[in-house]
């Protein structure tokens, strides 16, 4: 027999994650008691709806990020590379969802012609077709007959009462604008090396259309915005299972800030969901600018969830010196962006002396050889919305090296340029698409 090469042994062992990790996704969904998933279902399976997920996702992350690279090895590179720019699933996406194709197809479960659908939805027959088939390709809606279509497990998510389809809308119809933008932003003089939150391309691409106003300030203006953008951070919390990493701590008195736009609609969701909580003083909502100050003072635990990715260095240390200065001395500050880092760096930082694992949410050790060590195309999310920040806001996600360094800076240190606020980083829970790092008073 002959001997395998050094390539051909990486490709192998790239086949053997794809298999294995497959093979524990599989198991993931076999042990529901519900089999696997159908490549036909037009229903939810049960582990689509459950809270925690993390052994799936994980399994994912191995499973894309070792397909990846094997398809970028083994196909003409000319293919691979043409793949990253013929990609127009997004604005496929925006369209289903803002006519909301799966809205419609919910009535017609044994599936409705492109031309009743394109009536319902007052859109061009055959211009629908296209979109309805480029998503079909991807499992995103299926033709059962010619030009007759229904909803897929994949097209339910566009739901207009979906969460985690208000949080894809919020990407698919203005980030592209933006996104549109990025070379002229990073070649245009006032531009171009700024690190402001007024730079970002969304500003850039506003001008060009005559408008000027903050992200926020859009948000507070636009009622129907606003709305989808906070279903979608609901969203984001199921996609992730940030509930059950929440469950670890008491949350008996509770107070919610953010902006007074916000905490209006945040008072009508908890009347709605928990009144009880609400009534019986366990959650008060406290409207807030935390650029100024954080009301809530002498909390065991502060949750900035999805907060300092928002905004860049010296608006992110001002934040933290404001809940640094809130804070009792055993409070423990939690700090959720997601994770996007130099895929060296992030090794390194996995490996940090004292930056433990703790009980069912322990931080992998890096991805297993060949695969790149920060899990390549498994972690594409997390690199996507590290751009997302920077198209919005100027903003990023960090290493936790970086995350570590605005952070730490003795708070009674003089207020320089690079004071920050005084905290050290004590644990790290990696959550697949996010990680949360729990911080204590240096
Ligand atoms: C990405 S969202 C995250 C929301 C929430 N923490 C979550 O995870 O669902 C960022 C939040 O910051 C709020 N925000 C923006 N500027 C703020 C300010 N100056 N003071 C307080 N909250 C602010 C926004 O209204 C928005 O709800």
């Amino acid at each position: 027999m002959t001997e395998l090469t050094e390539p051909e042994v990486k490709l192998e062992a790239l086949l053997g994650i794809i298999n294995s990790s497959a093979r524990q996704a599989i198991a993931e969904y076999k042990k529901t008691g519900h089999g696997v998933p159908s490549a036909d279902a037009t229903t939810f399976h049960p582990l689509d709806m459950a809270t925690d997920t993390l052994a799936l996702r994980k399994a994912t992350r191995l499973l894309e990020g070792a397909y990846h690279q094997l398809s970028a090895i083994l196909a003409p590179p000319q293919h691979t590379v043409m793949n990253f720019v013929f990609d127009y699933n997004w604005a496929c996406t925006d369209v289903a969802l803002r006519a909301r194709f799966a809205d419609v197809l919910e009535q017609h479960p044994e599936g409705l012609s492109v031309d009743k659908l394109a009536e319902a939805v007052n859109l061009d027959k055959s211009k629908t077709a296209r979109v309805l088939r480029a998503l079909s390709l991807m499992g995103c809606f299926k033709e059962v007959e010619r030009d007759v279509f229904t909803n897929t497990r994949l097209s339910l998510i566009l739901k207009s009462t979906n969460n985690t389809g208000c949080y894809a809308q919020t990407h698919s119809r203005d980030v592209s604008k933006y996104a549109g933008v990025l070379y002229e932003t990073m070649t245009d003089q006032e531009f171009s090396r700024s690190h402001e939150v007024e730079k970002a391309p969304r500003v850039f691409a506003c001008r060009k259309e005559g408008t000027e106003e903050s992200f926020w300030d859009m948000m507070k203006k636009d009622d129907e915005r606003r709305d989808i953008f906070h279903r979608g951070m609901l969203g984001y919390s199921e996609m992730t299972g940030t509930s059950t990493f929440l469950h670890q701590y008491h949350w008996d008195n509770n107070t919610n800030h953010d902006l007074p736009e916000v905490m209006v609609q945040a008072q009508n969701a908890w009347e709605k969901d928990a009144p009880d909580a609400l009534f019986d003083g366990r959650v008060e909502l406290v409207p807030n600018n935390f650029l100024e100050d954080i009301p809530a003072a002498g909390k065991d635990v502060y949750y900035l969830r999805h907060i300092l990715h928002d905004w860049p260095d010296a608006e992110a240390t001002m934040i933290l010196r404001n809940v640094r200065k809130a804070m009792g001395p055993n409070s423990v500050v939690l700090i959720r962006p997601y994770l996007a880092l130099d895929d060296c760096i992030l090794l390194h930082t996995f490996q940090e002396p004292g930056v433990g694992t703790t009980e069912g949410l322990s931080i992998d050790p890096q991805a297993p050889e060949p695969m790149l060590p920060n899990f390549g195309a498994g972690s594409h999310g997390v690199y996507q919305i590290d751009l997302t920040m920077w198209f919005l806001v100027n903003a990023k996600e960090r290493t936790l090296d970086e995350m570590k360094i605005i952070a730490q800076v003795p708070y009674n240190s003089s207020l320089t340029r690079r004071a920050t606020a005084g905290l050290a980083l004590t644990q790290v829970y990696d959550l697949v698409e996010t990680m949360v790092m729990e911080f204590r008073i240096a």
